[in-house]
């Protein structure tokens, strides 16, 4: 099989492709990435003589035709992913989120390319405490410019698959942790804050829930839905991993032997979305998918040690993460009892 990996310099996108290359000896990657500020070559270099890299833009409607003319099937991580960006600004979520998922819609009809959309909880809205979770029949509800432009996308992709035939599939996944994630996103955050002696930050009260998932849990999920998934169809995917953030935070600080409360409060996000919640009912009967990463405890481990190992990966990113977040309004509010 010949496969486009739209994003995959990213963080899913570059653990999906070390995956497929270790696991699928059949298979041959094309990545295309416009390395934006969240996309690393060096995520890539140990496969570098293993897969094809171009340079590009989705939105890049003959660049993308070229592209998916020459491979069997695509799947389609690439987008622009931090919440806390869409709230400071909105326009590369548009372009590219929306507008790049129609160029590989395009390419993938003309070419008749099966192709798998890479989407996000997100696009249900959140969850009130008691409520139930997500399944493939929730309405979408968007909060953030991030969120509705994905869920502009997918809406985009059931529209191509009903009315012009395009044989795709769609999965929606919940929070995803573990290496290669950009030190903008909470996890990596807090431990690369740790390993510079700053302390974890924590928005608002730390009451949100999210539910994680190892991204290699969800790279498998994909591959099942690939292989195996019905066309047209939406999976959700989640491994059960609700905690609220500042469980969370608490569990790093024990990574790193440190008292459980030595973090600060800051400022919160605006629309800050309350739970997010995977039922995965769907993917766990019909496709058989089963996470390997039960112990978030243990994976969230597994994921500081990466971090330590791997300073200079994330190192030259990391002033200009924290700078953006202090130029978007980040204020302490203070310790872990204010
Ligand atoms: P990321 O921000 O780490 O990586 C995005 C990648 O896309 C980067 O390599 C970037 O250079 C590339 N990219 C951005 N704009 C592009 C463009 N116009 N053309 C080509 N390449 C472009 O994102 P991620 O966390 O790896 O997320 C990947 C996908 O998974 C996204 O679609 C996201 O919505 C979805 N998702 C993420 C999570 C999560 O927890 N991170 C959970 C569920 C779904
Ligand atoms: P994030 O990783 O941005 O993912 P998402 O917004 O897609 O869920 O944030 C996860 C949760 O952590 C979210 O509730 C916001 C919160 N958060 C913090 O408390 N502190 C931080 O420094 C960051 C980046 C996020």
């Amino acid at each position: 099989m010949r496969l486009l990996v739209t994003g995959g310099a990213g963080f899913i996108g570059a653990n999906f492709v070390k995956q497929t290359i270790a696991d699928r000896p059949g298979v041959t990657v094309t990545v295309l990435d416009a390395l934006t500020y969240a996309g690393n070559r060096a995520s890539l270099e140990p496969l570098a003589d293993r897969i094809d890299f171009v340079h590009g833009d989705i939105a890049d409607l003959d660049l993308v035709d070229e592209l998916v003319s020459g491979v069997d099937a695509v799947v389609h991580f690439a987008a622009e992913s931090h919440n806390d960006n869409s709230l400071a600004e909105p326009w590369p979520f548009v372009q590219t989120n929306i507008v790049g998922t129609y160029s590989l819609l395009q390419a993938v009809r003309r070419h008749d390319v099966r192709y798998h959309h890479v989407s996000t909880d997100e696009v249900y809205g959140d969850l009130g405490p008691g409520d139930r979770a997500f399944t493939e029949r929730t309405p979408y509800n968007p909060s953030s410019p991030y969120s509705s432009t994905k869920a502009a996308s997918d809406l985009l992709v059931r529209a191509w698959t009903r009315s012009f035939g395009v044989r795709a599939t769609l999965s929606n996944c919940s929070n995803n942790y573990g290496p290669y994630q950009h030190v903008e996103k909470f996890i990596p955050r807090q431990i690369t804050n740790l390993i510079d002696g700053v302390r974890p930050r924590l928005y608002g009260a730390g009451h949100q829930v999210r539910d994680w998932i190892h991204v290699d849990d969800h790279n498998r999920a994909v591959w099942d839905i690939l292989e195996r998934g019905r066309i047209g169809q939406t999976y959700l995917i989640g491994a059960d991993g609700e905690l609220d953030n500042k469980s969370v935070v608490r569990m790093i600080l024990e990574a790193f032997d440190r008292d459980p409360d030595d973090f600060d409060h800051v400022t919160d996000r605006p629309g800050h979305d309350q739970r997010y919640a995977i039922d995965a009912t769907l993917l766990r009967t019909e496709l058989g998918w089963t996470p390997r990463y039960g112990d978030f405890r243990a994976g969230l481990a597994a994921t500081v040690q990466w971090y330590r190992d791997n300073e200079s990966w994330w190192r030259p990113y990391k002033a200009i993460t924290e700078r953006a977040y202090v130029a978007a309004g980040e204020q302490t509010l203070g310790g872990a009892s204010a």
